[in-house]
């Protein structure tokens, strides 16, 4: 008989994440990976090289539990530049191991057992599980499709004496929906007079496109005083392996942040911290981020001129997805797309708790234009119902 008793999940919903899955399955059959959110290419070699400079010169022991102090600064600049909004880069400032850490640190920060958190869903998978680890419960909000703008009589018909926490992300992964001002000032009003914080993951705050702009959090006056906003360099730099990612957040609200990302990896990897603080010091390496995406969102658009998809162009961040006319769930499409015609893509019905299927897939386009062309050309031919 074993000594060891059987270990009780804590997370019994969790299993192998979809992303996982489809490159898996990509990689099985030799098909073109447009699944999982990373880029295709590689970080700027100027990147790389200050990476090395930094490596070489000695810079390879702990950093500081904010975060270098370079680094910080060269964000406090930024945030002012493009959001007008001053962050105290001493007080206010603290890098991550990517956003994810920045997320789950926040979460934590808050969240206490009985607490409600209100998440607009289709959501990133990183929430919820941060969310029942503190004891915490998801309350969704629904996105609807076509535009999946939010429904504000939904959310406030959500939020009770018990909600603590409001997680927004803008633009948004998987529908690429971008906040506008309007949906801040909404926000603002419902949650002005409660006990009530906000979560800001805004990784792809560089990716808009046409006439939309992101609109921070950090720069609304209100909402910013609650907010903690969380980024990703990995995102905006073609580097997301690196895991480097920060979290904006007033002096109070940064001071129990820090108790937790204190204990939870307690700093992140010094070099590449001094690169990207010399890097972000020219404003154009993150100011053209978006005209290089929306390039390739209408390179991808072109080639599917033609297909039986239907889309809507994607407001922001690397994804565009595309709907389709015939009765066949999302997961099963885009498990036949991957195995039949080469292509691998996300099913939207993965961000809902409960699989809405809007017969959408997401696929991602930062990727090159050949693998783009390729993978248009596959998708070009898939006659728009399955045998
Ligand atoms: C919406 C969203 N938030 C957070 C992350 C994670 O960012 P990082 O790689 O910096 O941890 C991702 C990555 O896909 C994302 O899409």
């Amino acid at each position: 008989m074993s000594l060891v008793s059987s270990l009780t999940t804590k997370l019994p919903k969790v299993g192998t994440t979809i992303f996982t899955t489809m490159s898996q399955l990509a990689a099985e059959h030799g098909a073109l990976n447009l699944s999982q959110g990373f880029p295709g290419f590689d970080g700027s070699p100027a990147l790389l090289a200050l990476v090395e400079k930094y490596l070489r010169k000695g810079f390879n022991q702990y950093a500081p539990m904010t975060g270098v102090q370079p680094l910080r600064e060269a964000l406090a600049r930024k945030t002012e530049v493009q959001y007008g909004q001053g962050y105290h880069p001493e007080r206010e400032i603290t890098i991550t191991s990517g956003a994810t850490e920045a997320l789950f640190a926040a979460i934590t920060a808050v969240v206490r057992p009985g607490d409600e958190v209100l998440v607009f869903e289709p959501a990133y998978d990183s929430y919820v599980p941060a969310i029942e680890l503190n004891g915490g419960t998801p309350v969704f909000v629904t996105l609807d499709a076509p535009d999946f703008a939010v429904d504000w009589e939904d959310v406030r018909r959500k939020i009770t004496d018990r909600t603590r926490l409001i997680i927004v992300n803008t633009p948004h992964n998987p529908t690429g929906y971008v906040w506008t001002r309007n949906d801040l000032d909404q926000l603002a009003a419902l949650i002005q007079y409660r006990d009530i914080w906000v979560v800001a993951d805004e990784v792809y705050e560089h990716i808009t496109f046409d006439t939309y702009n992101h609109v921070s959090l950090a720069q609304h006056p209100q909402l910013r005083e609650r907010t903690f906003v969380c980024g990703s360099f990995g995102k905006t730099f073609h580097v997301t392996g690196w895991k480097v990612g920060y979290c904006l957040a007033p002096a109070e609200l940064s001071t129990e942040f820090r108790k937790v990302h204190q204990y939870l990896t307690f700093s992140t990897v010094t070099p590449i911290q001094y690169a990207l603080a010399e890097y972000l010091n020219e404003p154009e390496h993150y100011k053209s981020v978006a005209a290089f995406y929306q390039q390739k969102r209408d390179f991808f658009l072109r080639q599917l001129a033609g297909s039986t998809f239907q889309w809507k162009p994607s407001q922001g961040t690397f994804f565009q997805n595309l709907s389709y006319q015939t009765k066949v769930p999302d997961y099963e499409l885009a498990v036949r797309l991957t195995k039949e015609i080469g292509v691998a893509s996300i099913p939207t019905s993965v961000f809902f708790h409960q699989k809405n299927d809007h017969k959408l897939l997401r696929f991602c386009f930062a990727k090159d234009e050949e693998t783009l062309e390729k993978a248009a050309e596959r998708l070009c031919q898939w006659p728009g119902f399955v045998s």
